[in-house]
């Protein structure tokens, strides 16, 4: 999908294309080639196939100026490209959600894992930081609503739960859903910093120096778009019972129904 002329071929014929290719850690130049370069080559096929309309996904926070957070940085650099593009007349709405979580997300199943690994007590990393999770299929029901929309044209729509949380919360919360005991330690700044340093040399790198940089700013929804696009907010906590229940083969069902009737 780097490729141009395949890109070109795959965007011939569409009303819209959707973007929602993003990674959370790469070099400097993979995260450019991801965040900035594709969003570039992906404006060019589709201004060039004469497909209309672009729903490009971004994240909250993110930031061209961002100093220190490659993630946000550059996904703040594929925001202003896509963006760009208003002026050549493609029709461009990006998304800026929260964490976002359902079923096998990555956030949940990360510290799931940690959880179930730990000792009794769980060292955490940044236990002060603000998230406001919102679930899987409002964002796609904000993609959806937002393809017939045109008052969303132009518009960087940030997306986020009813409510914030802070990292110790969740984990909290997420440890008594699955009926674990353990204590969380709320590690400092420095502490912090270093688990982060140590835990981006294991494999997967489930926690790194970029992911701490993100962290320091409050994932918090300044202006929700989803009441404004027709959708109700879901609550973390009418979707995580099925999200970790025994019976995980009918997880994304019952997430999707307790999500709709919550
Ligand atoms: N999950 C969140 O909490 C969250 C929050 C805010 C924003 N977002 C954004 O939402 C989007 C989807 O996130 P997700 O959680 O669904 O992530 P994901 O499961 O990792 O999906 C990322 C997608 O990007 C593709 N991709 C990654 N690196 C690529 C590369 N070098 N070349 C081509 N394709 C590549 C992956 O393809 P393969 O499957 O083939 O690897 C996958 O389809 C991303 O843009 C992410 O930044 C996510």
């Amino acid at each position: 999908m780097h490729d141009p002329a395949t890109l070109a071929r795959l965007v011939r014929g569409c009303r819209a294309v959707i973007n929602l290719v993003g990674v959370l850690n790469a070099s400097p130049e993979g995260f450019r080639r991801v965040h900035v370069e594709l969003p570039r080559k992906l404006v060019t096929a589709a201004l060039e196939a004469g497909v209309p309309r672009l729903l490009h996904m971004s994240a909250l926070n993110a930031d061209p100026g961002e100093p220190h957070s490659l993630y946000l940085r550059t996904k703040g650099e594929g925001e202003a490209v896509v963006h760009a593009a208003l002026a050549q007349g493609l029709q461009v709405t990006s998304f800026r959600p929260s964490v976002i979580f359902g079923p096998d997300d990555h956030f949940l199943r990360r510290f799931a894992t940690l959880l179930r690994l730990a000792p009794g007590v769980f060292p955490l990393a940044c236990p002060e930081a603000r998230l406001t999770p919102v679930y899987v299929q409002d964002v796609v029901d904000a993609f959806v609503v937002a393809l017939e929309e045109a008052r969303t044209v132009g518009r960087r729509c940030a997306l986020c739960g009813p409510r914030t949380y802070r990292l110790r919360e969740l984990v909290a919360l997420l440890a008594r859903t699955l009926g674990l005991r353990r204590r969380i330690l709320g590690l400092g700044e420095g502490l912090s910093r270093l688990q982060a340093r140590l835990l981006q040399h294991l494999p997967g790198q489930p926690f790194t120096m970029d992911n701490y940089h993100s962290l320091q700013h409050p994932s918090v929804c300044g202006e929700n778009c989803l009441p404004e696009l027709g959708i109700p907010p879901t609550a973390l906590e009418a979707v995580l019972p099925h999200l970790l229940g025994p019976h995980q083969h009918q997880a994304r069902l019952q997430a999707y129904r307790a999500g709709h009737h919550a």
